[in-house]
């Protein structure tokens, strides 16, 4: 592909799965620069750190890793190596300036929306760099919001196995009172539906069985098709269920206020949209939804599901919850208790409110004390885990259709992802990874769900 010397690339990913993404498509436009994957970051002649902002502790961690990359650097200059340190992401994004001034060894420091000129800014810290190992650069920063989209200025990706991934929104314009993505990730963005097309049939091309559409925003997705028209995710869905080859499509992250009524029948007339949502509520609380600004009560959310379970009765689901909002009482607790108690949720994720330098909710003088927090942590993720393992125990007896993904930490083990998004082994031939099996689950393990072919033979397996 290249004439260029082979050089080695460590990526750090944190937070969320376009930051996955994200990385992915650095390492694709470093690639031309002979930049291939580094086991760890001692052998890397090139690290970059792709960060989130969303909590004070994974922006705290940035730091930290910053600081042993940097003894890494030294080594490597001992032995007349040199090494490339980059921070990309969120706390790039918020923090640019900031990590100069307290790391000032770092080369380069590049957010979420400019990573297409890599390739030259790479080039102006080597060039900085030479002949002086472990020597910084002037220092470059680059973290404005370009007018031309990113998406125009990258190669196009392919499949790295049966799962990929599809960034097909960036960006947040509703301001969640505790939120840092409308500063970091900018203004709203779908990309165009041809694109997206297009990108999906290489992916299938290449292997992918199933894609996850990603977005902070994935269904207030209102990208332009054909003639002009402006498309929403719904009939987005519908588009990529016609490409060959592409059995499975799921979508993240969804807000409750952009749940509309296409997107919920499409659960309903399209098969290879999985039965699976993750639905943020972050509180059961009205006043304290309000308070956050999300523009929707727990009754919207109640409403939302009861239509969901109406059309897909087997859809299954997830969100994220902040315990301590400012503000926050022991009744909106409960509140927030009772709605998960009424919808039950196969998984979740649930966080302490941390408070953001910049947001509204920071600045408010009703903190909720650390130990409150913590006590409601514990009660909410206790009732989650519980439903969670009940969840997965109904399961047990089932036949399902598992993706096979990869091989397991057991040799002759393969794990794949249910329609619901568990994880499910079963033994089997490396030769499975990519098929669709029909697969009959017989016991439950803490963090997945054991199978055996559902028929005897292997042969009778789907391979999409
Ligand atoms: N766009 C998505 C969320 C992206 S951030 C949505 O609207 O649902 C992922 C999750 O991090 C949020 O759902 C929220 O639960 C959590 N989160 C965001 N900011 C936070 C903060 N300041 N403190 C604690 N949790 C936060
Ligand atoms: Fe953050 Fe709210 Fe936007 Fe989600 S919808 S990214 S929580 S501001
Ligand atoms: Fe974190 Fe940025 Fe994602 S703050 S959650 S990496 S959008």
């Amino acid at each position: 592909m290249t004439d260029a010397p082979a050089k080695r690339l460590f990526i750090k990913t944190y937070g969320c799965q376009m930051n996955v993404y994200d990385s992915a498509r650095m390492a694709d436009v470093l690639a031309p620069l002979g930049y291939a994957p580094a086991e760890s970051p001692a052998d890397a002649d090139m690290v970059i750190l792709n960060t989130c902002h969303i909590r004070e502790k994974a922006a705290e961690k940035v730091f930290s890793d910053l600081g042993r990359v940097r003894a890494y650097r030294s080594e490597r200059a001992a032995e007349g190596k040199d090494m490339i340190i980059a921070v990309a992401g969120c706390v790039a994004q918020a923090e640019g300036a900031e990590i100069m001034a307290r790391a000032p060894f770092v080369d380069i420091v590049l957010g979420p929306q400019t990573y297409h000129r890599l390739p030259e800014m790479v080039a102006r810290a080597a060039r900085a760099h030479d002949g002086k190992t472990g020597a910084k650069s002037a220092g470059i920063l680059d973290t404005e919001f370009p007018v031309e989209p990113k998406f125009d200025h990258l190669p196009a990706p392919r499949a790295e196995g049966p799962a990929a991934f599809l960034s097909i929104q960036e960006g947040c314009d509703k301001f969640c009172t505790f939120c840092v993505v409308p500063y970091t990730r900018g203004a709203e963005y779908s990309r165009p539906v041809a694109d997206i097309l297009r990108e999906a049939k290489n992916l299938a091309d290449s292997g992918a069985r199933e894609i996850t559409l990603l977005g902070q925003n994935v269904n207030a997705y209102h990208g332009v098709g054909e003639n002009d028209e402006v498309w929403g995710l719904g009939r987005l869905a519908r588009a990529l269920a016609d490409i060959d080859g592409l059995s499975r499509i799921r979508y993240t992250t969804s807000h409750p206020r952009d749940m509309d009524d296409a997107l919920m029948a499409a659960h309903r007339d399209v098969p290879a949209l999985m039965p699976f949502l993750h639905l943020p509520v972050q509180s059961g609380s009205d006043k304290i939804l309000e308070a956050m600004n999300r523009g929707h009560t727990a009754d919207d959310y109640r409403r939302i599901i009861a239509t969901l379970r109406g059309y897909r009765p087997d859809m299954a689901l997830s969100s994220d919850f902040i315990v301590g909002y400012p503000g926050e009482s022991d009744k909106d607790f409960e509140a927030t208790m009772a709605l998960v108690r009424e919808i039950t949720f196969a998984q979740a994720f649930s966080f302490k409110y941390s408070a953001r330098a910049g947001t509204p909710a920071a600045v408010l003088r009703t903190q909720v004390p650390e130990d409150v927090k913590d006590a409601r942590l514990y009660a909410l993720q206790e009732l989650l885990l519980e439903q969670q393992r009940a969840f997965n125990k109904a399961s047990v007896g089932r036949t399902f259709d598992v993706l096979l993904t990869h091989a397991g930490r057991h040799p002759g083990q393969l794990v794949g992802k249910s329609p619901y998004l568990q994880a499910v082994h079963v033994m089997a031939d490396p030769k499975h990874i990519g098929a669709i099996a029909r697969l009959k689950i017989v016991s439950l393990e803490s963090n997945s769900l054991g199978a055996v072919w559902a028929d005897a033979s292997e042969s009778t397996i789907k391979t999409a």
